[in-house]
């Protein structure tokens, strides 16, 4: 069953403010909460009307609240803006179940790179790792004091982090990421692009937080599995544009191809993609696509 952004109801029961511009919330219910894998994230519509994808924080200890934290971006389109000027204990908030690919694979040798806000999924992650008793180094990047570093303070597995503040120590050095097993990254395409180029694929566990996604391209067509209609999605807009124009209730949520939401499965043609959720080989079996970014070429069938 596809999970939408209303299938939870949240109340906002504590909010802190953290270094680095970072609110840290406590989202909670009166009823259990779906347990979550470590480095799941949940959708949040905010009452501007935008969806956004926060991760969790930690593991699924308390069955009753989700912990995120967001860091005001000024450039962002607003959701970060909206939610610290107006996101205040008491409100409620709509939100997605825990959903999400990144997680740990079943390795020895772990490395986690948590660069700013990224270190959000990967404190559970790596709570978990030492619970299975598995060691790892935790590689925790800041300009300045890190939004996390009182936590991360206190965790048992503490001697396992290695602290870098770039004000005072300058660029991380990637090259200090030797080794032979799977390295779990979060933070800044910039990063993250320079990670892939380094780190074999099947090595490299990313999550990213924004993606700069070139949605537009060359006019195709969409046709609905469900009745045979086509609707036509020309060059300035997305798959996911057009179908909401044409009056198809489409689910999304990040619009960046990062969170899965709008992935549907497609039966027939062929797909260009430019998402960053899917895996290489799913894509290579053109047989899904996120609408919100990934085009057709000539015509597609869409099951919606
Ligand atoms: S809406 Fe998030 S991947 Fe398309």
């Amino acid at each position: 069953m596809q999970s939408t952004v209303d299938d939870l109801r949240l109340k906002v029961t504590k909010r802190i403010e953290r270094p680095g511009d970072v609110i840290e919330f406590y989202l909670t219910s009166e009823t259990p909460l779906p347990a979550f894998r470590a480095g799941a994230h949940i959708d949040l519509r905010l009452d501007t009307g935008l969806v956004r994808s926060y991760s969790l924080v930690g593991t699924s200890q308390d069955p009753f609240c989700y912990r995120i934290a967001v860091k005001l971006e000024p450039a962002s389109r607003g959701g970060s803006q909206w939610i610290h000027s107006s996101l205040v204990e008491g409100m409620q908030v709509s939100a997605s179940l825990p959903k999400g690919r990144f997680a740990l694979q079943n390795t020895e040798d772990s490395t986690f790179v948590a660069a700013g806000i990224g270190v959000t999924p990967l404190i559970g992650m790596a709570d978990e790792l030492h619970a299975s008793g598995r060691p790892f180094t935790f590689y925790y990047l800041t300009r300045g004091q890190g939004a996390f570093d009182h936590e991360l303070a206190g965790k048992t597995w503490a001697s396992s982090i290695q602290r870098h503040d770039s004000l005072a120590n300058g660029r991380f050095d990637l090259s200090k990421l030797s080794g032979s097993g799977n390295i779990y990254a979060c933070g800044p395409a910039s990063l993250l692009d320079a990670l892939s180029a380094q780190v074999p694929k099947g090595r490299l566990w990313i999550e990213a937080f924004s993606n700069d996604v070139e949605t537009t391209g060359g006019e195709f067509e969409i046709e609905l599995a469900s009745n045979g209609e086509v609707i036509l999605v020309p060059e300035h807009l997305s798959a996911l544009q057009a179908l909401l124009e044409a009056g198809i209730d489409a689910p999304f949520a990040c619009e960046e191809g990062i969170c899965g939401t709008c992935v549907s499965r497609v039966l027939d043609g062929q797909i260009d993609h430019r998402d960053d959720y899917l895996t290489e080989q799913e894509q290579a079996a053109q047989d899904q696509m996120a609408l919100c970014c990934s085009r057709g070429i000539g015509r597609i069938k869409v099951e919606i």
